[in-house]
C-alpha cells in the first residue's frame, strides 16, 4: 500500500487490508479492516458500504496506515485504536485505562435484569470493579429509577466511567466510589449487587492474545489461579445485600464450582450458573434469603 502511486478506493484499501490482517493472523480481519477505514475517514461503517468507489485522499490514507500498522504489529484491539466500544447497544468511550467490554459481559447483565423485571423498580445497586461503566450504565439505562453505585480501585479507570455516564445522560443516577470491593460502601445494602472481576490466571499470562498486553492488568488477573479477588468478593457480598437482594458475577467457567461454593459458605441461597448462547457459564448468580 505505502508508496504506491495510484489512486485508492475504498473498496480497494478494504480488499489490501483484509488480506494483509488475515495473513497476520488478526481473527476479524473484514471486521477489523471496516472499523479502522472508518474511523480513519471520519464515517460508520455503512459509510464505507455507500461509498465503496470514493477515492481516498493521501492525508487519510496516512492515517488509515498507521492504524493499520498499529493492529498489525502491535496488535492493539480495534476498541482501543478508534477509542470506542458498544456494550449492551451503549457506545462508551474507552481508554487503555480500562478493560474493552465484551459481548460475554452482556450474559451477566442479562441474568441481573431477568432477576428483577420490574422495570419501573427503585433498585440500589452496585457494581464492584465497574472500569468503563459498561454494567453499571447498562443496567442504569434499563431501570431508569434505580440509583446505581460503581465502584473501582482505580482512580483513573473511574474518570473513564464517569465521562460515559454523562454522555449518556445517566450521570444523575450513577455515583461513583474509588476503593476495594465493598470497603467504598461499607454499611449500605443494595438490592443487586454485580461484578465483572479480574479473574484471569497468573500463570496463563504467557499464552494470551497479545492484545490484552494492551489492556490494565488489575482489570484482568486475579492472582496465580485468577480466584483471588472472587474469593474475597465472594466472602463479603452477602453483607452488603438487602434481605432477598440478588448477586450476580461473572467468571471463567473452570471458576463456577468453587465459587458457588464459596458463595454458599457465606451464607448465600439460590446459587445457579448462566450461561451464554454458545452454553458456556459464564457468571454465577445467589440470593440473600435469611
Ligand atoms: C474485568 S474488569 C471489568 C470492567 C467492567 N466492569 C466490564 O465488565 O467491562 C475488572 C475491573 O475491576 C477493577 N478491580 C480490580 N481489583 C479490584 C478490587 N479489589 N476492588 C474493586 N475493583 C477492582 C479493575 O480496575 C477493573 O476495572
Amino acid at each position: 500500500m505505502a508508496g504506491v502511486a495510484k489512486t485508492w478506493t475504498v473498496l480497494e484499501l478494504l480488499r489490501w487490508t483484509t488480506q494483509h490482517f488475515a495473513e497476520r493472523g488478526i481473527e476479524t480481519p473484514r471486521l477489523d479492516a471496516e472499523c479502522l477505514l472508518a474511523s480513519a475517514l471520519g464515517c460508520d461503517r455503512l459509510g464505507l458500504y455507500v461509498n465503496y468507489d470514493r477515492p481516498v485522499d493521501e492525508a487519510e490514507r496516512a492515517r488509515f496506515r498507521e492504524l493499520v500498522r498499529e493492529r498489525a504489529t502491535d496488535r492493539v484491539p480495534v476498541a482501543l485504536l478508534v477509542g470506542e466500544r458498544e456494550f449492551w447497544s451503549l457506545p462508551l468511550r474507552v481508554t487503555r485505562d480500562v478493560l474493552v467490554p465484551r459481548p460475554d459481559t452482556e450474559t451477566l447483565v442479562a441474568a441481573a435484569l431477568d432477576a428483577f423485571p420490574d422495570r419501573e423498580a427503585e433498585l440500589a445497586v452496585l457494581d464492584v470493579g465497574t472500569g468503563s461503566g459498561a454494567i453499571a450504565l447498562a443496567i442504569a439505562r434499563e431501570r431508569p429509577k434505580a440509583r446505581v453505585t460503581a465502584t473501582d480501585v482505580s482512580p483513573a479507570a473511574l474518570a473513564v466511567a464517569r465521562e460515559n455516564a454523562a454522555r449518556l445522560g445517566l450521570e444523575d443516577r450513577v455515583h461513583f466510589a474509588e476503593g476495594s470491593l465493598f470497603e467504598p460502601v461499607a454499611d449500605r445494602r443494595f438490592a443487586l449487587v454485580v461484578s465483572n472481576p479480574p479473574y484471569v490466571a497468573e500463570r496463563d499470562a504467557a499464552s494470551l492474545p497479545p492484545e490484552l498486553a494492551h489492556e490494565p492488568r488489575t482489570a484482568l488477573f486475579g492472582g496465580p489461579d485468577g480466584t483471588d479477588v472472587l474469593r474475597a468478593f465472594a466472602s463479603q457480598v452477602r453483607d452488603a445485600l438487602e434481605p432477598d437482594g440478588a448477586v450476580f458475577v461473572e467468571l471463567d467457567p473452570a471458576q463456577a464450582e468453587t465459587v458457588s461454593a464459596w458463595l454458599a459458605a457465606a451464607g448465600l441461597q439460590e446459587i445457579a450458573t448462566h450461561r451464554d448462547m454458545t452454553g458456556r457459564v459464564r457468571a454465577v448468580g445467589a440470593r440473600r434469603r435469611d
